[in-house]
Parts: structure tokens; C-alpha cells; sequence
């Protein structure tokens, strides 16, 4: 595994804990705010090859989400980053237990901050036939996910993430957000 090249997921492994978390979620008669705390681990994989052509580095991660009103866990979430070097292009596949799917991507091509920390952006939209969401028909009629974008910065022992998930729930489009910044432990 040592000679895997993770390309930009590479300063990702690790177990990460951040205190600074904000969530921003809908509620029937408006949005109710969040202050979270979480871990999140990825663990290194290895590699995978599909149909003999496309090599995948694959990192595994679980994100554990705490309300620090009362530290109980809100959000369990879990998948994989791969990273796809020939082509340049990154995938985010996730699921959380609400029966909500989505396999993200985006390009990378060496984008790094001003303290040259890696930037790594996904998307997906419900109706992008790559990079799209699955979810049950009670979700699909009832708190359908349209869109998810995340961004994360990471690199010498530090994260940050944003990310959005669109949603059609309660007669209207909601943003709901989650952003935190996480140091590696
Ligand atoms: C740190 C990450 C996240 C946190 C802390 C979080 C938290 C929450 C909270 C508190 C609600 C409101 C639940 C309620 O009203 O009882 C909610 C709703 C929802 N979330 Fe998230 N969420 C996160 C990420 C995501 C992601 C990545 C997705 C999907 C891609 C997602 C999909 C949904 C959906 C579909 C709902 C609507 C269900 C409802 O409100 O009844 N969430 N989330």
C-alpha cells in the first residue's frame, strides 16, 4: 500500500476533531441552527481497478456529528474518497441513514490555498446522470435532496469543510449547510 499515491486525499488520512461546527437545517416554519462538534476518520484503503483501465486510490471515512447542547449524535455519515489520477477527477460517495444517497465528483488539478493547503470541490445534482442522488420515495416525495456541494481545505494538521445539500422540503428550496474546522489528532 506505501507506493498507493492518494494524490490530493493523501493529507486527508487520519482521525480529525473539530469543536467549531454549525449546521443550518430546516424546520416547517423556518430553520433551526446547530452548533456541532465531530470526528471524522479516514482510513486508507488501497486501490481498485475497474474494468482493467481506471485505477482508483480509495480512502474510507466516518463522520461522527455530536449537538453540543446535549452531545447527543445528530448526524452519522459514512463512504469513500477515490481519487482517479489518470483522469484528474475526484468522487465522493456517501450515505447517511435517512436512505439518502449521493456520489459526488469534481476535477482536480492542483488547486491549493495561499498557505498551500489542498482544495478539493465535489458536486452532485439529482438530475447530473454522473455524479447524482439515490433516495426513497418517501424521501424523493417528501424531503427530496437536489443538489449537494462540499469543499474541504486541508493540509498541515488542519481541515476545513463546507458543504451544501439543496433541499425541496416544506413547500420550498432550503440550504441546508454544515461547515466545521477540524484538527488532526
Ligand atoms: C454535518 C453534517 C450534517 C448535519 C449535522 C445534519 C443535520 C441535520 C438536521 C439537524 C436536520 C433536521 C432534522 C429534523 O428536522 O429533525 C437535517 C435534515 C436533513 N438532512 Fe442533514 N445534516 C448533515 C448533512 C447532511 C447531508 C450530507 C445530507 C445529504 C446529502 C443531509 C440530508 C438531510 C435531509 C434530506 C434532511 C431533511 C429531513 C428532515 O428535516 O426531516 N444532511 N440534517
Amino acid at each position: 500500500m506505501s507506493d498507493i499515491n492518494f494524490g490530493p486525499l493523501t493529507n486527508l488520512i487520519g482521525t480529525w476533531k473539530g469543536e467549531d461546527g454549525v449546521d443550518v437545517a430546516p424546520e416547517p416554519d423556518g430553520t433551526e441552527t446547530n452548533p456541532y462538534f465531530e470526528t471524522i476518520t479516514y482510513s486508507a484503503v488501497g486501490d481498485v481497478t475497474n474494468a482493467e483501465q481506471q485505477n482508483l486510490a480509495v480512502v474510507h471515512y466516518r463522520q461522527i456529528v455530536r449537538r453540543k447542547s446535549d452531545g447527543d449524535v445528530f448526524h452519522d455519515e459514512t463512504g469513500y474518497w477515490m481519487w482517479d489520477q489518470d483522469a484528474g477527477v475526484v468522487m465522493h460517495s456517501l450515505v447517511i441513514p435517512r436512505a439518502v444517497c449521493v456520489l459526488a465528483g469534481g476535477k482536480y488539478a492542483g488547486e491549493k490555498d495561499s498557505e498551500g493547503r489542498t482544495i478539493i470541490n465535489v458536486a452532485a445534482t439529482a438530475d447530473d446522470p454522473n455524479w447524482t442522488i439515490i433516495q426513497s420515495p418517501f424521501m424523493e416525495k417528501n424531503a427530496s435532496t437536489t443538489g449537494f456541494r462540499h469543499k474541504i481545505i486541508v493540509g498541515d494538521g488542519k481541515m476545513t469543510y463546507a458543504e451544501t445539500t439543496t433541499l425541496d422540503i416544506y413547500g420550498k428550496v432550503f440550504e441546508h449547510t454544515d461547515q466545521n474546522n477540524l484538527i488532526l489528532s
